[in-house]
């Protein structure tokens, strides 16, 4: 009877991903430069490894079941990085869409871009905009590519498409600057993960991660696979989301759910 149970124990396997997950994961990519680094290797080495990664982790969101996921591709603030690095990631851009688009298509990934496109060269423009086309109405994953993109110059813009569209001020509320800026129509932030160790939010959708969950590693972006996107999840499955409410309020409206469902 003893082994039998034992057996029984031994099958018990962990689930391979949590029963609660994020709709819409956003992803700082940090710690290129030192991943390079600590191999005595250059930086563009750092970015090339990135990139790969990249591909890997939009893979194993696909496979997940993410809906929507958020990138920090380039920053607004990158500009100010040498100008051979800042010519790299534009390069780096490029070539994603060149050699991964059809491949994304095929697995129903559709594209956005959310920051500024003007201030990028035009043929990047045009590129990144016959990427977000052609996968308009995919459906599996939307993949926000935030690339030359900052949270303060995104909420800039959105109060300008307001006073733009005439609106008066009694009519400004959360609602209307979230359907200005560029992820309108998608649901917030729910988790952020950032790696390398750093523990800020650069500017990153400052106004869409309000109450987002943080997932902070000392991993290097590179090094950060799929098993430890897995981890990610599995933290984020056991917070507790308090929206501003204390325990004791989410309790009674999980009670006054269960009672709604019991009729
Ligand atoms: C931060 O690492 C990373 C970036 C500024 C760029 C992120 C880009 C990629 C992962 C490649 C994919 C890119 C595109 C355009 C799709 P860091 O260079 O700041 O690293 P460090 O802090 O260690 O120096």
């Amino acid at each position: 009877m003893a082994s039998l149970i034992r057996n029984a124990q031994n099958t018990t396997k962990t689930p391979a991903l949590p029963a609660i997950l994020p709709k819409h994961v956003a992803i700082i990519m940090d710690g290129n430069g030192r991943w390079a680094r600590s191999r005595g290797l250059p930086r563009s080495e750092g970015h090339r490894q990135g990139t790969e990664n990249l591909r890997q982790i939009i893979r194993a969101a696909v496979e997940f079941g993410i809906e929507i996921m958020t990138i920090y591709a380039f920053s607004t603030e990158n500009w100010g990085r040498p100008r051979r690095e800042v010519q790299l990631l534009m390069r780096i851009l490029e070539m994603v869409i060149d050699r991964e688009l059809e491949e994304l298509n095929g697995e129903g990934v559709q594209i956005r871009h959310i920051g500024e496109l003007n201030g990028i060269e035009p043929r990047l423009q045009r590129k990144v905009r016959e990427a977000c086309a052609m996968t308009q109405y995919n459906q599996r994953l939307i993949l926000n590519v935030a690339f030359n993109y900052g949270g303060r110059d995104e909420i800039i813009h959105a109060v300008k498409t307001l006073i733009a569209s005439g609106i008066r001020p009694e009519e400004v509320n959360e609602e209307a600057v979230s359907s200005a800026l560029y992820t309108h129509g998608l649901p917030d932030v729910d988790l952020v993960i950032r790696t390398s160790g750093e523990l800020r939010i650069s500017n990153f959708l400052i106004w869409q991660g309000a109450y987002a969950e943080y997932y902070a590693t000392k991993t290097y972006w590179p090094d950060f696979d799929k098993e430890e996107f897995r981890t990610a999840l599995f933290d984020y499955s056991n917070r507790r989301r308090r929206f501003g409410l204390t325990d004791d309020q989410l309790n009674d409206l999980a009670d006054s759910d269960d009672d709604r469902t019991r009729g």
